[in-house]
């Protein structure tokens, strides 16, 4: 392969700088706020500066949540401005589903995809759930619907249906049980059968399957992030920093995976980091998590290429501003109740599962 991409994924947005707010923030309040910034946006090369211009906006932001009793749960591949501006908590889609439950407060505003602001809905159906950017899907979840499970379960007659949570409320709600990255495994041999049908993602699919003794049964969804990889790229990475550890997430081809130290979801190449004496790894996923770790791990260096999702990146300061504000109707996760209910019993299965 050609020359390495050493990616620092800065997504800013300019365009902040010239929301005025109606209750402006002093100076004083402005500079407080700029050195919060700093502090972990500094280890990304902001700059003072940069962090002043930024300040007045998540000052409102953060100010807003408060006035109107809302958290912010933003996913690890969001960009660092709302990571450390503006979230409340970060974590994968496992640790956000159980933080949207965990939360007192009325409304969540997730930073995330669809799915993932659906999962929060439909374990909290009596809290406002809204999506800044409603347009923010997702591959997987979009390569396959309702009907699809259906003929696949005439097709698998008796087989139970884990669902990965990358997929619609009408998808989970044809679903037995439910999984995320973190508890695949733990889900498909806590089950008593052993034919069971994993979906939608192929290449994690055939990826459990070399961890199982069960037969799966897939579908083709791929994540267009994670396809991307090949595994001439962590090869060429392991040969140029040797001692490297490289981690991958498990929506990743199975010849990637093949060569990897670590395969698992974004939270557990979080805790396999924290945890390594290693110095140097690849992070074999969306751009965000490595953001995330040279931010919060300045000590351990990260090398080699990643992929920018673009669902994920849709959410900025400007439209979590607006939504707060004023969210438009389509901003607001509503699910119909009899699709909720079947939805909430497969996922209701995997916290059972998962314990
Ligand atoms: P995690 O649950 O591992 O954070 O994965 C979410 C996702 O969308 C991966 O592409
Ligand atoms: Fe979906 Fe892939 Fe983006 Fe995750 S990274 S939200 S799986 S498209």
């Amino acid at each position: 392969m050609g020359s390495l991409h050493l990616d620092a994924s800065l997504a800013k947005t300019p365009s902040v700088v010239s929301v005025v707010s109606a209750h402006a923030p002093s100076p004083e309040e402005v500079q407080a706020e700029a050195g919060r910034l700093f502090g972990p946006l500094s280890k990304l090369g902001w700059s003072m500066n940069e962090c002043l211009l930024y300040a007045p906006l998540t000052l409102q932001i953060n100010r807003l949540k408060k006035e109107t009793d809302a958290v912010v749960l933003a996913h690890s591949y969001q960009t660092p401005d709302i990571m450390y501006g503006i979230a409340d908590f970060v974590g994968d889609s496992y640790e956000l589903s159980k933080k949207a439950m965990e939360s007192p407060a009325s409304t969540i505003v997730f930073c995330g995809v669809r799915f993932m602001a659906e999962t929060a809905k439909i374990m909290n159906p009596q809290k406002t759930v809204l999506l800044p950017a409603p347009d923010a899907g997702c591959s997987l979840s979009e390569s396959i619907t309702a009907d699809d499970v259906r003929l696949l379960k005439r097709e698998n007659p008796g087989c139970p249906v884990v669902v990965y949570v990358n997929t619609s409320a009408e998808v989970k709600a044809e679903s037995d049980v439910c999984c995320t990255s973190a508890n695949a495994l733990k889900i498909i041999q806590a089950l008593p059968d052993n034919k069971i049908v994993f979906i939608p993602d192929e290449f994690m699919t055939k990826n459990l399957q070399k961890l199982t003794d069960k037969q799966l049964v897939g579908w083709g969804g791929r994540c267009i992030v994670h396809e991307r990889f090949g595994k001439d790229q962590v090869l060429a990475v392991r040969e140029q920093f040797p001692g490297v550890k490289i981690l991958a997430h498990t929506e990743c081809p199975p010849d990637v995976i093949g060569q990897v130290d670590l395969a698992g979801g974004t939270g557990d190449m979080i805790r396999y980091m924290k945890s390594s004496d290693a110095k140097t790894f690849m992070l074999v996923t969306e751009c965000g998590l490595g953001d995330r770790m040279r931010a919060e791990l300045p000590e351990k260096r990260v090398v080699g290429t990643c992929n920018l999702c673009p669902y994920m990146k849709k959410n900025n300061l400007l439209n979590v501003l607006q939504v707060l504000q004023s969210a438009r109707p389509e901003q607001v996760v509503d699910i119909p109740e009899p699709v909720r209910i079947k939805a909430h019993a497969a996922l209701q299965r995997m916290f059972e599962l998962s314990k």
